[in-house]
């Protein structure tokens, strides 16, 4: 039978429209065998903390064999796994355990790219100009009298030209760094590779897969010039159309092939896009019926503290994907930005690159407001209709740790600006999950390949669990009772609402007013107060909504 005919299935609950995804950072998560690293089996160990919490899927990045020149994402071989992080048979057992407490788990799937060290690379660079093995990626001649000069003035994502010169003077092309070569998608071998990676896992129980950089695999077959090229960074992203390598038209047929592919096993398995593009309306594209379920919305995690930029956000959102039957995604930080608590502690004009440079001195973040911030946007994301990510550490509360020292930090970012940006290991620190623990509990002995700030101590995983107050069970009474009531319905404003409030209804069960303002507002009548994410004071008889605080009402 060809394994690329769906069979139709009538999905039977749709689960990833209104899921919970914990997006669990391997390294950084639980190290199981004590080397400083987290690995699958510190995952297996935290599979009940992740039940408990009330999530509903994990998303776990890269695991695969790889020489770590950007933390994973530089791939050397899709269907094994890193020794770092296990085997396949522990990855399979994880899928086991995950799926008997009702948890499904997505992978990271790596396309747009292979390490340097993949046996493709190796066999292009031995083989020659024009051959077989050169055409799985973007070999080119180079401009100028002896192609002495790169083929175009393309740059990479990270920083200075976006093209390697070879020994034997072709030019390879890699978006991000030199040991992350580009693959050719319009080569055949390459798609049917990836029907084939993404078969195997499915094979082996995985329930779906977060497609990195999935607006950038298709370049411009001519290769030219970008009109205006971009500044490098994460951020880069399309505007509209016929950019030479971001957002073009033709990355939509391939995934419409792996939705077949997908569509082809039970359980409904998914897949979600990483694409910086913009508008919403653009990004909806890639969640059409016959291509991906969802894309992670980056516009609303790089909106300000305000209810009117807010409230466009998640207005536009939401009408973009409802215009391709899709539903709308809700992302506060992930492991390329800065974390949600120091970035909302920030004034809004901060440059977050700067700040960082200055180790979190120039300005200094104002945590307080920043966690407040942090509780009450929780709770907003957690209200609303679609599907909603959280990154680790989000249910803990922790701040960007702005002052690792020089010598500590991993992102090739760092190193490839020449120290100029010190790059996205401040939001990769390993969790702290006991007080009392060496290394904060995060695996027995040896230590992580970060270091954790001692104040951790207080927030870790024991400490909070003690504190009714804390920031842990806030997230968990929000993620039970987002279950228990449930949560559903169209999202109807109270156009009424103060200046500065957010008001919204989802269906009867619940109503969420988030006061963004400078001024303390006021609850108005409920039957209830299910959650608030601070204290509420009371004066005169009445109940105060403070600055920086939501509240779920019944
Ligand atoms: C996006 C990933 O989230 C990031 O961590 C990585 O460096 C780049 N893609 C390159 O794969």
């Amino acid at each position: 039978m060809d394994r690329n005919i769906p069979e139709r299935r009538e999905p039977d609950q749709q689960w990833w429209r209104d899921a919970v995804i914990y997006q669990v950072y391997i390294r950084s998560f639980a190290d199981g065998n004590g080397d400083g690293v987290g690995d699958v089996n510190g995952i297996r160990g935290r599979l009940d903390y992740l039940a408990d919490l009330g999530v509903d899927a994990l998303w776990i990045n890269p695991w695969y064999l790889s020489p770590m020149v950007d933390g994973g994402y530089d791939v050397a071989d899709f269907r094994r796994l890193d020794p770092l992080f296990g085997t396949v048979a522990d990855a399979v057992a994880l899928f086991q355990e995950a799926h008997r407490r009702g948890l499904r788990v997505i992978v990271d799937l790596v396309p747009n790219h292979t390490s340097d060290q993949h046996e493709w690379f190796r066999a292009a660079l031995r083989a020659d100009p024009g051959s077989r093995e050169r055409a799985r990626y973007h070999f080119r001649d180079g401009r100028g009298t002896n192609g002495e000069l790169p083929p175009n003035n393309w740059r990479s994502i990270f920083n200075g030209p976006a093209w390697t010169r070879m020994p034997d003077g072709q030019w390879y092309l890699h978006l991000f760094t030199p040991e992350q070569p580009d693959l050719n998608w319009d080569n055949a071998e390459v798609r049917e590779e990836f029907d084939d990676v993404l078969r195997f896992w499915l094979d082996r129980g995985v329930d779906g897969f977060r497609v990195d950089v999935a607006h950038g695999l298709v370049k411009d077959p001519g290769y030219p010039d970008e009109v205006e090229e971009l500044t490098p960074g994460l951020f880069t992203h399309a505007e509209g159309m016929d950019h030479p390598f971001l957002d073009r038209e033709e990355v939509h047929e391939i995934y419409r092939r792996w939705r077949k592919v997908l569509d082809y096993y039970p359980g409904e398995r998914i897949a979600v896009a990483e694409a910086w593009v913009f508008p919403p309306e653009r990004l909806a594209r890639y969640v059409r019926p016959d291509e991906l379920h969802q894309a992670f919305n980056f516009d609303f995690l790089q909106r300000p503290w305000s209810a009117t930029e807010l409230r466009a956000g998640i207005d536009n959102a939401i009408a973009a994907t409802a215009s391709v039957g899709a539903s709308p995604t809700w992302v506060l930080s992930n492991h390329d930005v800065v974390r949600v608590v120091s970035r909302l502690g920030l004034p809004a004009d901060t440059d977050t690159k700067e700040w960082l440079l200055s180790d979190g001195t120039m300005p200094r973040a104002d945590l307080e407001r920043g966690l407040r911030r942090a509780r009450a946007a929780a709770l907003l994301t957690l209200a609303l209709p679609g599907s909603a990510y959280l990154y680790q550490g989000e249910e803990l509360g922790l701040p960007e740790v702005a002052d690792l020292p020089e010598n500590v930090l991993q992102d090739p970012i760092h190193r490839r600006s020449g120290g100029t940006e010190k790059g996205r290991d401040g939001c990769r620190v390993p969790m702290p999950w006991s007080a009392e623990e060496p290394n904060f509990g995060f695996g027995p002995g040896g230590e992580p390949w970060l270091p954790q700030p001692s104040e951790w101590a207080m927030l870790s995983v024991t400490e909070q669990r003690q504190d009714p107050e804390s920031t842990l069970l806030l997230h968990q009474s929000a993620l039970r009772l987002r279950r228990s009531l449930p949560v559903s319905g169209e999202l109807r404003w109270n156009e009424d609402a103060p200046a500065g409030v957010l008001d919204f209804w989802r269906g009867s069960a619940l109503r969420c007013l988030v006061n963004l303002g400078t001024e303390p507002g006021e609850l108005p009548e409920h039957d209830r107060l299910l959650l608030a994410s601070g204290p509420l004071p009371r004066e005169g008889g009445r109940t105060i909504l403070p600055v920086d605080t939501a509240v779920w009402l019944r």
